[in-house]
């Protein structure tokens, strides 16, 4: 599956993706405000791996897109960032063991873009071809994404793709050791 922006592809990674997406998930700028990185090369194989495994599940949790160029220039078809779609489970398991549905679709939005591609709009393209894609096809109702309140850029983007400030959450996530608060951004689909 593809999704196709003005200036972007955004298409399912694969294994020969690997040096282009270790050179930018090993850069030390990009994991700042994330859990993960600065990628090893074993690292980088896994997160291919998990990408490649996340296409045959069934029923699907995950949408990890390699963020490409459709330009035609020089490097156009190479992954200069990933964006993805992590859906939040729809059924609900009882204390009986018996499966519910759990209202509708909800999913988390997250995105990096290769430090030397900064500013220029792509990660905002990214961002919202995939909330467009998370509404529009997967019919969810709420997308919501989290950034370090550090994270100016971050911040920016989801503003960008419409999406609304709603909390601050305390200590959120754990980075290199250190507890991190985090701004909650959301937005919901047509009703
Ligand atoms: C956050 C990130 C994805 C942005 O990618 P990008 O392609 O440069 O983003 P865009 O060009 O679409 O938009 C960036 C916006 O932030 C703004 N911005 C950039 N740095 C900023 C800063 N220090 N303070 C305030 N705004 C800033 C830009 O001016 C732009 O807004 P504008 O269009 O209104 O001028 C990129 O910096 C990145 O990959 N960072 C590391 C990974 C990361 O933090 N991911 C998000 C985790 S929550």
């Amino acid at each position: 599956m593809e999704l196709h922006t003005p200036r972007l592809t955004l298409r399912p990674y694969s294994a020969e993706d690997f040096a282009a997406v270790h050179r930018f998930a090993s850069d030390p700028q990009l994991s700042a405000y994330v859990e993960w990185g600065p990628n090893t090369p074993q690292d980088s194989r896994d997160f291919l791996v998990s990408c490649l495994a996340e296409g045959q599940a069934d029923p699907r949790a995950a949408y990890t897109f390699a963020i490409t160029r459709s330009d035609g220039g020089e490097g156009a078809g190479e992954p200069i960032g990933t964006v993805g779609l992590t859906l939040d489970p729809t059924r609900r398991t009882d204390n009986d063991g018996a499966t519910t549905p759990a209202g509708p679709g909800t999913g988390e939005v997250g995105y990096v873009i290769a430090a030397d591609q900064w500013g220029r709009g792509y990660a905002t393209e990214a961002a919202a071809a995939v909330v467009g894609f998370g509404f529009g096809v997967l019919g969810l109702e709420r997308i919501r994404a989290t950034c370090r309140p550090a994270n100016a850029a971050s911040a920016r983007v989801l503003e960008k793709t419409g999406m609304v400030l709603e909390a601050r959450l305390p200590a959120h996530k754990l980075i290199r050791g250190r507890w991190e608060d985090s701004l909650l951004y959301a937005i919901s689909g047509p009703a």
